[in-house]
Formats: structure tokens, C-alpha cells, sequence
């Protein structure tokens, strides 16, 4: 069987199930090398920037490696741009949802607010409170927040900075992205029985 053969959940069997399990399972294994097939897309037009938002994006990564970062904030310093081409104007919550079910709550909460921490430092060019980060100086993430845009992000612009190839990400990428997702994934049950 190569798939299943319903034309609506009440006519499926449990093997058709156990066969969508087994490639569902193929298919979340390979999320990894999606995920930064995307990155790609990101390359090519700076929109003005001094560089294009895929070498901003291996910059922020490899200024956060040799900061001595761990491994699932460099990842995250790599993907925390990924939406920008499919959501500009939402874009820090398309790599918060990638990376939420695999890594600290409180990095999650980092990238869905750093588009507000980072704009500390060009929100006054447009009218805007560069301080407004500051309504969020109580919370555990704030100070990570801060290092990450003020470190990591907002210096990420410079066409000469000896930034690292995402080869050397990629493995570090897998091995994020390849965690047990939070909740778990549920597995097909050997003895199935209809309701
Ligand atoms: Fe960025």
C-alpha cells in the first residue's frame, strides 16, 4: 500500500493509519533540511541593508558561536529572521513557531520579542519609544533579549565580518530541530478498534 485509500476519516482502517504514521514520522525527520532550504530564500536582495538576510542571519549565529552561546541559542540566532520573506510583518512569530516545541520557553519568548528589544536601536529614527523593551525589564528573558539584539543582532550588518558558512550550523540545526518535540508525537496503537 503505498497510500491510504479513504475519502473521509470515517472510511480509513488502521493500517492506512499506521502507513501515514510511519511517513508522517519520515517527514518530521526531515524537517531540519526544510527548514534551511528556507534560510535560502532569505539570500539575494538586500532591501537596502548593507547584507542580504541570509548572511545577517549567519552572521548573528556565528557572533553568538564565538561568544561562547550555547547550542540551541546559536540555532536560534541562525533561524530568528526565517519569516522575514513570508511574514514581514509578523516575522519574529514564524521562527517562534518553528523552534517553540523544541527549545526553552524563555528563548521562544526571546525571538517572538526581538523585533521590539532590537528596536532599541532604530525605533527613534521613526517617531517610535526606543525604551518600549523596557515595559518588559521584570521578565526572566529580558536580559537574554537584550544580549542577543544587542550583541548578536542589531551588529550583524557588516559585508566584512569573517562570518561562518551555514555548513557549519547544519549539524546543530538537526540535532535542535530533531529533539523530542514538547507533548511528544503520538504513535499508531497495535490493537486498533473502531469507536
Ligand atoms: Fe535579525
Amino acid at each position: 500500500m503505498m497510500k491510504a485509500s479513504f475519502r473521509h476519516f470515517g472510511e480509513a482502517h488502521r493500517d492506512e493509519w499506521a502507513l501515514i504514521d510511519d511517513r508522517f514520522r519520515d517527514y518530521v525527520a526531515d524537517a531540519p533540511r526544510r527548514v534551511l532550504e528556507h534560510l535560502h530564500r532569505l539570500a539575494g536582495d538586500t532591501h537596502g541593508y548593507p547584507v542580504d538576510r541570509f548572511e545577517h542571519c549567519l552572521q548573528t549565529a556565528t557572533r553568538a558561536l564565538r561568544d561562547g552561546a550555547d547550542e540551541e541559542m546559536v540555532v536560534c540566532a541562525l533561524l530568528h529572521d526565517i519569516g522575514d520573506d513570508l511574514s514581514p510583518a509578523n516575522h519574529a512569530e514564524i521562527a517562534a513557531g518553528i523552534l517553540e516545541p523544541f527549545i526553552d520557553p524563555l528563548n521562544t519568548w526571546m525571538i517572538r520579542h526581538h523585533e521590539l528589544f532590537q528596536g532599541y536601536h532604530y525605533r527613534h529614527f521613526f517617531g517610535l519609544d526606543r525604551h518600549a523593551r523596557e515595559q518588559f525589564a521584570d521578565h526572566p528573558a529580558y536580559e537574554r533579549t537584550v544580549r542577543f539584539c544587542d550583541d548578536w543582532d542589531q551588529a550583524s550588518f557588516d559585508p566584512d565580518y569573517d562570518t561562518l558558512p551555514l555548513e557549519h550550523f547544519v549539524p546543530m540545526v538537526e540535532r535542535v530541530l530533531r529533539r523530542a518535540p514538547f507533548g511528544g508525537l503520538p504513535a499508531i496503537c497495535e490493537e486498533a478498534t473502531a469507536p
